[in-house]
């Protein structure tokens, strides 16, 4: 959810925008970025959806539960429409691009139905609603490259989102992405770091680079698997005011130890890897069509470890494939435990044709698929403990995000390492870095205290 930091156009007598949020950090990016596009056109933030004139859903496609709670967050609007019938509702991101205009026949309160690509055009094709009052279909442009706008508006904090591509080659058999996100493009690198130069003189400090496969970006020349990103992560290593950079997913077919050097020896960029494996087993592997094995995942994390020591791994684990057996999934839970991931994001499979293995038979039954679920859950949770109990004494850089949602008499931060640490500290440090002994670990979080 997008809230209402940025009041400088707010004395403008424009619209007032709500833009609700769901789908990963590429579409939180996606909707600071529309944002910014319609506040430069005189639109301002409104507060809640029932003080907006435009309420745009951002959506996404990959899991079928994500789709439905989307659908009926919509429908709830419906009553609100009845009684303000000017009001604009629009749908935008994934799901738009992979209904287009059944998703005005499944949602009539729709107005407006607008693709990922197509998003840069929505200060027109709002303009176009609001004129002709007719329900608009815009998602032909799934394959083209973004224009290089920065608009200011940028969700407060001292963390940065920056694309630096969009779309998927890649064609996971389970996977949606590349349908409703399109054919791979790369940001040229002189794009990205005239924006990342913007990002500093405004004072953000971290940087959070965004691409379905960071590895096969191909915008900063470079030979060979992976030079590309190392290139870029170099030059935005050498940006003053930045301290630190992130990036997410790596694919293991196109991990190499060089990106790890690169972890190891660019002193901005974070020791945090995000390698999803998604199941354990060849077999199933294979049949995701994912192009690498069990061993070879497991030699990259033997490379990682070796090169970033104390670095932290986490994973994405998908259960219940079609034909997934007892014995895959504990080749999945063997892994998980030979690893020990800091923390995984644990999925029960669904069919999202048109990608490839909406045709096989899903064959496992829903009780399995929830059995191992919470078999991963469970395995996941001993694992992240272990992992940030094997931290407790040792100290740690954070820079300091905001007061603790559970405890709000608690600052919360990052470590390098992407862990979450709560500690006693005054308000004024928001934003800023400190450094704090390690008391005590939850499997979700770090206890501490600062270090004078
Ligand atoms: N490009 C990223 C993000 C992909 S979507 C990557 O490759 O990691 C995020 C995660 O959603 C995937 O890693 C996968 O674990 C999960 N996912 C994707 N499609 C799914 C499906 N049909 N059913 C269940 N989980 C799925
Ligand atoms: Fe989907 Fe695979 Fe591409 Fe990730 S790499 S977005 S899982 S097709
Ligand atoms: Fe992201 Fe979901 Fe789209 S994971 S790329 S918002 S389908």
């Amino acid at each position: 959810m997008l809230d209402k930091r940025d009041k400088t156009k707010n004395e403008a007598k424009g619209l007032r925008l709500y833009v609700r949020t769901f789908g990963c950090q590429m579409n939180f990016r996606d909707s600071e970025y529309v944002a910014g596009i319609l506040i430069d056109k005189g639109f301002s933030l409104a507060d809640s959806v029932d003080d907006a004139d435009v309420i745009l859903f951002n959506s996404c496609s990959v899991r079928k539960h994500a789709e439905d709670r989307l659908f009926s967050n919509i429908s709830k609007l419906k009553k609100l429409k009845a009684k303000k019938p000017d009001l604009v509702i629009g749908l935008i991101g994934c799901t738009a691009q992979s209904y287009k205009n059944e998703a005005i026949l499944r949602t009539p309160i729709l107005d407006l139905v607008c693709g990922p690509g197509n998003e840069s055009d929505l200060p027109r094709l709002i303009a176009d609603v609001l004129k002709n009052r007719c329900a608009i279909v815009a998602a032909d442009k799934v394959n083209e490259k973004r224009p290089e706008l920065f608009p200011g508006y940028r969700e407060a904090g001292s963390k940065a989102y920056v694309s630096i591509g969009e779309g998927c080659d890649n064609y996971c058999s389970y996977c949606i992405v590349p349908y409703v996100r399109g054919k791979e493009r790369s940001r040229d690198a002189e794009d990205i770091a005239r924006e990342v130069k913007d990002l500093a003189s405004r004072g953000f400090k971290e940087l959070i680079l965004l691409g379905q496969n960071v590895n096969s970006y191909k915008g900063a020349g470079g030979r060979g698997p992976g030079a590309s990103f190392v290139k870029l992560l170099e030059s935005l290593n050498s940006i003053d005011g930045i301290e630190r950079i992130r990036f997410m997913t790596s694919h293991p077919k196109d991990a190499h130890t060089e990106l790890f050097m690169a972890m190891r020896d660019l002193e901005k960029v974070c020791e945090h890897l995000h390698l999803p494996l998604q199941s354990g087993s060849d077999r199933i592997l294979k049949l995701m069509n994912r192009k690498y094995t069990a061993k070879k995942y497991l030699k990259l994390i033997e490379d990682y470890r070796k090169l970033v020591p104390g670095g932290s791994i986490t994973t994405d684990i998908i259960v219940g494939f079609p034909s997934e057996t007892e014995n895959d999934f504990r080749k999945t839970c063997r892994i998980m435990e030979t690893v020990g991931f800091d923390s995984a994001f644990t999925f029960k499979y669904s069919p999202r044709p048109p990608a490839k293995s909406a045709e096989l038979k899903d064959d496992v039954p829903q009780e399995a698929k929830e059995k191992r679920l919470a078999t991963v859950i469970e395995l996941q949770c001993r694992s992240s403990q272990k992992r940030n109990e094997d931290i407790v004494g040792k100290k740690a850089e954070i820079l300091v995000d905001g007061h603790s949602k559970k405890d709000v008499s608690l600052l919360s931060g990052r470590t390098r390492t992407n862990k979450t640490a709560v500690f006693k500290g005054d308000a004024s440090l928001v934003g800023a870095f400190v450094n704090i002994e390690i008391e005590s670990a939850t499997p979700f979080a770090l206890k501490g205290k600062i270090l004078q």
